[in-house]
């Protein structure tokens, strides 16, 4: 089984990969959060500061791209190539308001043609690997045969499933009714993603779905970056491991940003998944959420770790 963290905007970037292979080595592949080629063909200082090659070498990363535009995705894949990635990702499932009124992200599974147009543009030019990470569709999930039968169409190196449509965005439960069907009709690789948050639930998919040969991991694994090496047979998270991944993240964000301010924003961002592993953390999490300079940040993050008690393993609530 190959066990992937799965790209998350403003949590797993370049900073997050650097630490997390540090502490937490193990994951197979770490998908980058997208990056949205423009006209221009150039990438911007924040994206050339996310997939340079220097801060992401020796750990194992797919590129992933949102646009609907296959010049743009061509110009951006070889870019990626010539970068030496092996590996680049369509977005086929970004839920978000302003992406989908672009047509992108999940909004381009609404345009079947226009979507098979690209790919056959991409796929007959594209010198290098392309996989898709893709949702069942926007409103139902019946709406996934079609598109199914347009993905094999293409030699995809492999297609990504987060069984949600569009509408489900983050909170309705993923839809894995349709597994049996997809298994049926794709006999290529599959990476399944979408609710495993504990070492149980990925071992329940493995043992349920034996031919499904890699998972994406996202909120699970921000909220417990040992959940890999647990599913493995290691030890649970500790807490001083935990506390030292914090501490070297924060440092990451604020030598990255050069503003330990900015750096306490992107922490925010994570702690919203990380709280759920203490207990009585609601105090701690209103405190986070107020917190307004970094002082007050770094106490109350001081104060966790001394006082709420680590979880051994939670079904967390998003
Ligand atoms: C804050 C946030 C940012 C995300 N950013 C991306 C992204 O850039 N690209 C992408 O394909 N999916 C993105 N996703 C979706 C995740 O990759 C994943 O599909 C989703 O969280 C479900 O998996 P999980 O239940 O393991 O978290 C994002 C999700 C969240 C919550």
């Amino acid at each position: 089984m190959r066990y992937d963290c799965a790209p998350m905007e403003g949590v797993t970037g370049v900073v997050f990969r650097q630490v997390h292979h540090r502490h937490f080595p193990g994951v197979d592949q770490y998908h980058a959060p997208f990056l949205s080629p423009t006209k221009d063909h150039v990438f911007t200082h924040r994206e050339r500061r996310e997939i340079g090659r220097e801060a992401n070498t020796g750990i194992p990363v797919v590129p992933q791209l949102l646009t609907r535009r296959a010049e743009d995705f061509l110009w951006a894949a070889e870019a990626l190539f010539d970068l030496g990635y092996p590996q680049v990702e369509l977005n086929l499932g970004c839920p978000s308001g302003t992406v989908t009124a672009k047509g992108k992200g999940s909004g381009f599974l609404r345009d079947r043609e226009g979507l098979e147009a690209f790919l056959d543009e991409v796929f007959a030019k594209v010198t290098g690997p392309v996989s898709i990470k893709t949702r069942l569709g926007l409103e139902d999930p019946e709406e996934f045969w079609p598109l199914l039968a347009l993905y094999g169409c293409y030699p995809l190196a492999e297609l990504i499933l987060h069984p949600r449509v569009r509408a489900d965005q983050y909170r309705h439960p993923v839809r894995r009714e349709v597994l049996p069907r997809v298994l049926e009709e794709w006999k290529r690789p599959l990476c399944y993603n979408g609710d495993l948050d504990t070492p149980a639930d990925i071992a329940a998919l493995e043992r349920d779905w034996p031919q499904i040969g890699a998972v994406m991991l996202g909120r699970g694994l921000a909220a417990d970056p040992a959940l890999i090496r647990a599913r493995k047979g290691g030890p649970p998270l500790e807490r001083a491991e935990l506390r030292s991944f914090v501490d070297d993240l924060y440092d990451g964000y604020s030598a990255a940003f050069g503003s330990r301010r900015s750096a306490m924003s992107r922490m925010k961002e994570l702690w919203a998944y990380l709280l759920c592993r203490f207990g009585d953390h609601e105090k701690a999490a209103k405190r986070l959420r107020k917190a307004r300079d970094t002082a007050e940040y770094e106490e109350t993050v001081a104060r966790i770790f001394g006082e709420l008690p680590l979880l051994p393993e939670t079904r967390p609530e998003w």
